[in-house]
């Protein structure tokens, strides 16, 4: 497998989790109300899986390989807005966890406000996931041997392994808070 296959296979997941969301936010207008756990599912997810397991890899691995390259101006463009692109995705969950917090504490009116931030993630990732998997990942494989391409798969299995391990010891330490 090249290093791009677990990072597209997590796309895919990242997919579905957006089409849920999408479902969920057409019976969500018609009703006027959200489940406050559903959407601390969807943090989760967000936080745990597309933010700290996939962006990880892409940026302290793929990125940080990248950025030892002779990158084209375009890729390194391409490369800059996809980064900017994951601190837009965490502000805008950051903002959705505010919102939630508000609607689940009576605050009827901050609905309006979790549909905004889950309207923007669905309108957002396919957009990114699309840029990533048909310009960018093509574009940076060129930039690295066989041998290189291996190396950072193998460092991405190394980097899941050890997320379940992290993943509960976020767990921990906020219910110690
Ligand atoms: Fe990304
Ligand atoms: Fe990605």
């Amino acid at each position: 497998m090249q290093a791009r296959g677990p990072l597209m296979i997590e796309h895919r997941l990242i997919e579905r989790m957006i089409s849920v969301i999408q479902d969920m936010l057409a019976r969500v207008e018609k009703v006027q109300s959200i489940d406050p756990l559903f959407v601390d599912k969807v943090v989760d997810f967000i936080r745990i899986y597309a933010d700290l397991t996939h962006h990880g890899k892409e940026e302290d691995i793929l990125f940080r390989d990248l950025n030892g390259k002779d990158l084209s101006d375009e890729d390194r463009r391409v490369m800059n807005e996809l980064v900017e692109e994951h601190v837009f995705g965490r502000k805008t969950t950051k903002a959705l966890v505010e919102a939630n917090t508000r609607y689940r504490n009576g605050g009827a009116s901050a609905l309006g406000e979790v549909i905004g931030c889950l309207r923007t993630l669905v309108d957002f990732y396919p957009k990114h996931i699309k840029k990533e998997d048909k310009i960018f990942f093509p574009a940076a494989r060129a930039y690295f041997s066989e041998a290189e391409d291996q190396a950072m798969l193998a460092e991405f299995w190394e980097f899941d392994r050890k997320m379940i391990h992290e993943k509960y010891s976020l767990v921990v330490s906020s219910l110690e808070r």
